[in-house]
């Protein structure tokens, strides 16, 4: 277990997750603003065993978030390494849109990144158009860096530098 609160929580992904993770990721509206790609079952045992590794060679990556009232899978949020830095992402079941979720599990997920994993920098991508994903890293006080093109589409990558006292 990663994080915990009263209705959620963030847990390594394994393999057994894959079914779940698979039912979200293979959904169009999830990744219309990731690359616009739905994966299949067997690119969702991909991510799942590079976020596995990524465990093991760096000590994070993105976790796996589940209702604590029924286990359900809803998304994910964490951290890979991309060659600009450390990436945070994330993503979840459009029936959990809306909720304050996404907002939520980042605050959670990026006092985690700084506290335990010690992260002095942090970036984030998002599609110019992502309303809601802009939303939360602006309300986590991320700041745009840049513009850049991914996949044909434009985004805006942001940095959240971290102050330590
Ligand atoms: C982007 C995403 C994570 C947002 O999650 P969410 O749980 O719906 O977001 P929240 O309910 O916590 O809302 C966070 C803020 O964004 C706003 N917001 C959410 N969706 C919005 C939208 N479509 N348009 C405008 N604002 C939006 C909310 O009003 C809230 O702002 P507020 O506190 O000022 O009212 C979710 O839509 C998602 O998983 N999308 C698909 C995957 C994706 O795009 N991931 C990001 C890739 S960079």
């Amino acid at each position: 277990m990663i994080i915990k609160n009263v209705r959620l929580k963030v847990e390594k992904f394994t393999i057994s997750d894959a079914f779940f993770w698979s039912k979200i990721d293979s959904n169009p509206k999830v990744r219309h603003f990731v690359d616009g790609k739905k994966q299949t079952y067997s690119q969702s045992v991909a991510y799942i065993k590079k976020n596995i590794s990524s465990y093991e060679k760096s000590g994070f990556g993105r976790y796996i978030v589940r209702l604590r009232k029924n286990n359900e899978v809803i998304g994910m949020c964490g951290y890979l390494e991309e060659n600009y830095g450390i990436d945070f992402g994330y993503r979840y079941n459009p029936s959990v849109w809306g909720k304050g979720i996404g907002f939520e599990v980042a605050k959670l997920v990026l006092k985690f990144g700084i506290k335990d994993l010690k992260f002095q920098k942090i970036y984030a991508l998002s599609h110019i158009e992502n309303y809601g994903s802009i939303r939360i890293l602006e309300k986590l006080n991320f700041e745009k860096q840049d513009m850049v093109v991914i996949n044909s589409q434009h985004a805006i990558l942001f940095v959240l530098k971290v102050e330590r006292n």
